[in-house]
């Protein structure tokens, strides 16, 4: 009983992992923002450092507003930034941090032979 417990458990646990980008996926999958490449690409010009990337798209989510984006002067006319969804913290934590290892450019070097 305990393993099927357990079992069901583990299987929540990674079905909630996985769908924290997911939630994301929504918009900046399916053309209704801008894709990953390019936040990462305005967020890694304004930021330098995968550090400080991972904490100024943070900041940006918990408390989303023009001020803080990082996007260009015409995706902010066309995607209002002070409107972006909310989410709670995990799913913004968990989301940055795999949005972040995916558009990792060191790693997109490494791929080049
Ligand atoms: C309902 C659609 C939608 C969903 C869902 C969504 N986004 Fe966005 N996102 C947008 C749009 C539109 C923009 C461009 C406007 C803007 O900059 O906020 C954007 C911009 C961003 C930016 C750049 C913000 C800036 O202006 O500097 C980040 C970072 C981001 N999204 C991360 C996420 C993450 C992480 C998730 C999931 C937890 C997520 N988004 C879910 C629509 C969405």
């Amino acid at each position: 009983m305990e393993k099927i417990v357990l079992l069901i458990f583990s299987a929540v646990l990674l079905f909630s992992d996985e769908s924290a980008v997911s939630k994301c996926n929504e918009c900046h999958a399916n053309f209704l923002a801008p894709p990953y490449k390019k936040v990462y690409k305005h967020y890694l010009l304004k930021y330098s450092s995968k550090a400080r990337v991972q904490k100024a798209m943070i900041d940006f989510l918990k408390a989303p507003s023009e001020k803080k984006s990082a996007m260009s002067k015409g995706l902010k006319k066309r995607f209002n930034p002070d409107e972006h969804l909310v989410f709670d913290t995990t799913t913004i934590d968990k989301a940055v941090r795999d949005i972040i290892e995916q558009e990792d450019i060191i790693k997109r070097f490494k791929k080049i032979p």
